[in-house]
C-alpha cells in the first residue's frame, strides 16, 4: 500500500500481458483503483494472459480491478472506455497509456498500411486518450499522464542492432515523446505531471518470464505520485533505478 496512490483511480491503456500486466497489478497493490483495458478479455488457448488473468492475478493484492475489453484503434472504444471508468469510479487520476503498435520493415519499403497502424495506435490514439482524460484532471487541478516511449525515439547511433527495422516505431515514439513535452506544458498550469517512461529491453530485464510487478512497476508508480510542481515533461527509464525507485 502506498498512502498517495490509495484510493486513486488509474485507467491502465494495454495491461493484458507484457509490462502493461505489472503496471496494473503494482498499481493495484499500491492501493489504486485500477481500469485495465485490452482486446483480450478472456484467455485464448497458448496464450497466458488476459484481462480475465490479470483480475484475478490482482484478487487479494488491492482495490478489485475493473477490465475493460475495447480495441483502442477505434475512437468509439476510447470514449466508451473513457465513459465507462468515469461513469464507475467518477474520476481518472492516472492515465498510463502503455498499448503500442511495432512491426519490422526495411526504411525505404514501409507499407502505407504499416504507417496507418503504428502512428495511430503510438500517436492519435494516446493523443485522443489525453484529450478525454485531461478536462476532469484540469478541473481538479490534479493528474498524472505517463506514456510509454522507447529508446528507438531517440536520436541514437545508426549501429544499434536494435533499431534495425524500426523506422515507422522509432518515429512514432519519437512523436509520443513531443505529445508529452507539448502536454506537460499546456497542463502544468493545472498541476497535471505528463512524463514519458522507456521499459527497457523488457524480455532480458526480466529474464524471458512473464514481467512482475516488483521488478517493473517501482517507475510507474513514481511517476504516477508525480504533480507538475514536482516533476513533468521528463523522460525516464525504468533501469534508471531498477527496483529501487524512491
Ligand atoms: N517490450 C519491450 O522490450 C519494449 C521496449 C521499449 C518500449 N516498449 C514499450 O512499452 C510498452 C509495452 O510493451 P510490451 O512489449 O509489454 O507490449 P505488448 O506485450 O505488445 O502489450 C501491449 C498491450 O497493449 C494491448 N493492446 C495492443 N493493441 C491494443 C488495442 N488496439 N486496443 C487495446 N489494447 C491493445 C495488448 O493487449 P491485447 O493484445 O489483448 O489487446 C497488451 O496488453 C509499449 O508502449 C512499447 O512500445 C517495450
Amino acid at each position: 500500500m502506498d498512502a498517495s496512490l490509495a484510493g486513486k483511480v488509474a485507467l491502465v491503456v494495454g495491461a493484458s500481458r507484457g509490462v502493461g500486466r505489472a503496471y496494473a497489478l503494482g498499481l493495484a497493490a499500491a492501493g489504486a483503483q485500477v481500469v485495465a483495458v485490452a482486446r483480450r478479455v478472456m484467455p485464448v488457448e497458448g496464450r497466458t494472459t488476459s484481462l480475465k488473468e490479470v483480475m484475478e492475478a490482482g484478487r487479494g493484492h488491492g482495490p478489485p480491478i475493473l477490465g475493460l475489453g475495447a480495441d483502442v484503434s477505434r475512437k468509439e472504444d476510447v470514449q466508451r472506455v473513457v465513459d465507462e471508468a468515469l461513469a464507475h469510479f467518477g474520476r481518472i487520476d492516472i492515465l498510463l497509456y502503455n498499448a503500442m503498435a511495432a512491426g519490422l520493415s526495411d526504411a525505404l519499403e514501409v507499407p502505407d498500411e504499416h504507417w496507418e497502424r503504428v502512428l495511430t495506435m503510438n500517436v492519435k490514439v494516446p493523443y485522443s486518450f489525453i484529450q478525454r482524460v485531461a478536462p476532469q484532471m484540469m478541473a481538479r487541478r490534479s493528474g498524472a499522464i505517463i506514456l510509454m516511449s522507447s529508446k528507438t525515439s531517440l536520436a541514437v547511433p545508426h549501429d544499434d542492432p536494435g533499431h534495425k527495422g524500426l523506422l515507422a516505431y522509432g518515429t512514432s515514439k519519437a512523436g509520443l515523446n513531443r505529445i508529452a513535452t507539448y502536454f506537460s506544458e499546456e497542463l502544468k498550469p493545472y498541476n497535471i505531471a505528463v512524463n514519458v517512461l522507456s521499459p527497457g529491453m523488457v524480455r532480458e530485464l526480466a529474464g524471458g518470464k512473464t514481467p512482475t510487478p516488483e521488478q517493473f512497476a517501482p517507475p510507474v508508480l513514481y511517476l504516477a505520485r508525480q504533480t507538475a510542481e514536482t516533476m513533468t515533461g521528463q523522460w525516464r527509464n525504468t533501469t534508471d533505478y531498477g527496483v529501487n525507485w524512491p
